[in-house]
């Protein structure tokens, strides 16, 4: 029999989504007439904005006619889609990125995972605690880590504590680490981080010669002013951080996959024998090697939100989703809880009433209110007595939801 990745078998648990959908699963099925509200995975539910679909129509109509048909397309992605990226999302931001520095793909989950191709077995990694699951899973697959402990914690990975205690601002670490994953607007915090909490990561990031793997899916919901968008707003980013975007929840491309990564040029690692390697290099040369593009009618699609109509569009949108999320915040803080997030963020993030687990109270709402939330402990040992409820709904059924909660509270 051949051998497999022995690192897999160290992963405490399941995904965590899939472990929910499980449990979720087992319900409905012993109780079929239960109107279960799912506010757990932070899947879009309002569909493609019409500027959007009548580019993706429009592409797939070049697509079937020979004088206009396309096959592979540039691995990075068309050049249409990543000037509109440099020019919307940084240029106007004064960010500076060149289009050159984007790369297009099928989504952040993937990069964020993928980007460990390109970096060194020793590298000491440090992630907040709670965290987006997929960095921490990656890392035990590729190696990074040793077992995990009896609160779910790996081995050789630095935990950074984010809760109540700490106004869920992190320290930085106490020792030199490699690689720093940050998350913000956070998932699932759903908190922000200012400009001087970045100036700070970044001086340390050059101070340490570390990489700051820096991801912003959810910056489209940033309302503040004074919140940063991108890394990049940072002086000095450019040399120590890699950044993920999606237009996933930005733009409701959860279904269609796409998404990008910037690295810029400046950024440099080095090899053993000491010399300094071009990081935007080995990500080209990878994704180039393992991935053919985004197809033409998803990034078509992609490039019309930047258009006039198309960010107006998209922007209705999330105002929709940041309004559930103030329904549900305002909601849960009259009765009682105390909540967090949910401003600049899709994401509510509460206490667990009465002191139960994360999952006590999982398995209690979806019990006795047919309601479905994320469990705080799935995100790290620090989100133990934690619960995380996702915006991502129709109004009917977040409205639905506070009242099912003030029942069981
Ligand atoms: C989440 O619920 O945390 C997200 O949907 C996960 C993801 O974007 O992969």
């Amino acid at each position: 029999m051949t051998y497999i990745n022995e690192h897999y078998l160290k992963l405490a648990a399941g995904y965590l989504f899939p472990e929910i959908g499980r449990r979720v699963k087992a319900f409905c099925d012993a109780n079929p007439s239960a109107n279960v509200i799912r506010m757990g995975i932070g899947d879009v539910t309002e569909p493609l904005a019409p500027a959007v679909t009548q580019a993706m129509h429009a592409a797939v109509d070049e697509l079937a006619v020979r004088s206009s048909f396309k096959g592979y397309g540039p691995e990075q992605g068309y050049d249409f889609l990543r000037e509109a990226i440099a020019k919307n999302d940084y240029h106007a931001r004064g960010a500076e990125v060149d289009a050159d520095e984007i790369f297009v793909s099928d989504g952040s989950k993937c990069d964020s995972g993928n980007i460990l191709d390109i970096f060194g077995e020793d590298n000491v990694i440090a992630v907040l605690d709670p965290v987006y699951p997929v960095y921490v899973d990656t890392n035990v697959m590729a190696g990074h880590t040793g077992p995990a402990d009896a609160s779910g914690r790996y081995g050789g990975l630095v935990y950074l504590p984010v809760t109540a205690d700490n106004d869920f601002v992190p320290e930085l670490p106490k020792q030199k680490v490699d690689l720093i994953y940050l998350c913000y607007p956070n998932n699932p915090t759903g908190v922000v981080a200012t400009k001087e909490m970045l100036k700070r990561w970044v001086e340390y990031a050059q101070r340490n010669g570390s990489v700051i793997l820096y991801d912003a899916a959810y910056e489209a919901f940033i309302t503040d002013p004074a919140i940063p968008h991108s890394i990049y707003e940072i002086d000095g980013a450019r040399e120590v951080a890699i950044e993920f975007r999606s237009f996933s929840k930005t733009a409701g491309f959860t279904g269609a996959r796409c998404a990008f990564t910037v690295i810029p040029t400046d950024l440099k690692g080095k090899a053993r024998d000491g010399r300094e390697i071009s990081i935007h290099s080995l990500w080209n040369r990878r994704h180039c090697t393992k991935f053919n593009g985004v197809s033409y009618p998803v990034q078509r699609g992609a490039a019309a939100i930047y258009s006039p109509e198309g960010k107006r569009q998209v922007q209705e949108t999330i105002d929709f989703y940041l309004a559930n999320a103030r329904v549900v915040r305002e909601a849960l803080t009259k009765l009682g809880l105390q909540v967090y997030g949910g401003v600049n963020a899709p994401y509510v993030w509460l206490k667990t009433p009465g002191n139960l687990s994360s999952w006590d109270f999982f398995d209690r709402l979806l019990h006795e209110a047919h309601l479905v939330g994320t469990p705080g402990s799935g995100f790290g040992a620090c989100g133990e007595g934690y619960f995380r409820l996702s915006a991502f709904n129709s109004r009917a059924n977040v409205e639905a939801a506070v009242r099912r909660f003030a029942k069981i509270l």
